[in-house]
């Protein structure tokens, strides 16, 4: 599979250092934000949930009305809507997009989260019910004859739907690090979806996933998807700057963050094993491998993706292609500075990836990217998993 490129769309200006506080939609900048994103040559925009903000559905319709390549992830809690509703509600989308469509399955990290929107279904409870509802979605997309269903969470009798994905389905993903997630993307998921961990960490959740799959009989694995915050600049210096400023923005904001970046996953003790593992690594070192910096997850609790990575374009690009060397394909790059970072990434580091790649693809030899910009790994000091 190419290696692909995953953002996350906002709908209006508000972001983590301008802590503007919007929660309204600005059309304007919406349109404007996905004209960049195709402009930048993103795959994926990730339209993420949370109990207090916009609807994930209204957000992927206005992406494929307003686009002609871009693919939204809709992020889905299986609390939210019964699944023979979200297999039509998604494959009518896809329709209306010719096939741009995924779905990204959020088993819920919070209790407290979750019981905002009625959900009393303990964390187990709450994946084992992701696994029928993805069984059910399947099974929606493509029976042609009605069938009853008899699941511990979901019974119905006589069901057939007559609208198709446009490629008879569309790609699953299921994110988290706990075991029961691992277990349910592993069985089931077309990706995995995981937070900016060191490499050697994010090579043993893969492995721990593939394990699973094997488990579950499959001869395929999930394609790996993996999410920074890069934080880039002309110069290493200037680069390292900016993070350290970006980083009081947000030692200094935590209360402020509203919508969806307030989700209470993290904070305090974050109740998901996720951030738990983001807040272990961050309290190992700061710099890990080439250029992954963690105090940005520690001074946000680690709440949703928090891990950055600090350096040159040309740096970051190089700290990207270590992840593609370990085997993920899908990287997930959202900035701070939501709009300005979008366009920075599709002029500065998106075509580095790619010109390497294709180098490797029509050469067969890896390019001097990796070796020309170590990041941190130039430092003595720092003992890099590339090492
Ligand atoms: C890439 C990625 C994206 C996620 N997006 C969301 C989201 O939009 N809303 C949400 O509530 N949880 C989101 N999560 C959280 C998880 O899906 C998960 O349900 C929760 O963190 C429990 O994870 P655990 O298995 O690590 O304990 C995301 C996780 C990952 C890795």
């Amino acid at each position: 599979m190419p290696v692909e490129f995953i953002s996350a769309i906002n709908v209006n200006p508000s972001n983590e250092l301008n802590r503007l506080g919007q929660t309204a939609v600005d059309p304007a900048f919406f349109r404007r934000y996905v004209r960049e994103l195709e402009a930048a040559e993103f795959d994926y925009t990730l339209v993420p949930y949370a109990s207090s903000y916009h609807d994930p559905f209204a957000i992927a319709n206005a992406i494929v009305a307003r686009s002609e390549r871009i693919s939204p992830i809709v992020a889905l809690r299986p609390n939210i809507m019964y699944p023979t509703v979200a297999a039509k509600a998604l494959a009518t989308l896809d329709q209306f997009g010719g096939g741009r469509v995924a779905v990204h399955f959020i088993a819920g990290g919070s209790d407290h989260e979750q019981a905002r929107e009625g959900d009393h279904l303990t964390k187990e409870q709450r994946y084992e019910r992701t696994a029928e509802y993805i069984d059910v979605l399947r099974k929606v997309w493509t029976s042609t004859e009605p069938f009853d269903h008899e699941g511990t969470y979901y019974q119905f009798r006589d069901f057939v739907s007559a609208i198709r994905p446009t490629r008879g389905t569309i790609p699953v993903s299921v994110g988290g690090s706990s075991d029961q997630a691992y277990e349910v993307g592993g069985s089931r998921a077309d990706i995995f979806g995981l937070w900016g961990e060191p490499l050697a960490d994010t090579r043993a959740q893969m492995d721990r996933v593939a394990a699973e799959a094997a488990k579950a009989g499959r001869s395929d694995v999930p394609r790996t998807w993996v999410t920074f915050r890069p934080i880039i600049a002309a110069t290493e210096e200037l680069a390292w700057e900016k993070a350290h400023r970006t980083l009081a923005v947000l030692q200094d904001g935590v209360s402020g963050a509203s919508g969806w970046r307030g989700l209470t996953l993290g904070g305090s003790a974050p109740a998901n094993v996720g951030s738990q593992r983001l807040l272990e690594i961050a309290s190992r070192q700061d710099v890990h491998d080439r250029a992954l910096w963690t105090p940005t997850a520690a001074a946000t609790g680690a709440a949703g993706a928090s891990t950055a990575l600090v350096g040159t374009p040309e740096t970051v690009a190089a700290a990207i292609l270590d992840y593609v060397d370990v085997g993920a394909d899908l990287i997930s790059i959202r900035g701070y500075d939501n709009l300005n970072d979008l366009v920075d990434y599709g002029r500065h580091v998106l075509p580095l990836v790619r010109q390497e790649l294709a180098h490797r693809e029509a050469t067969g030899r890896r390019g001097t990217l990796q070796d020309d910009h170590l990041g941190a790994l130039a430092t003595p000091t720092h003992e890099g998993a590339l090492a």
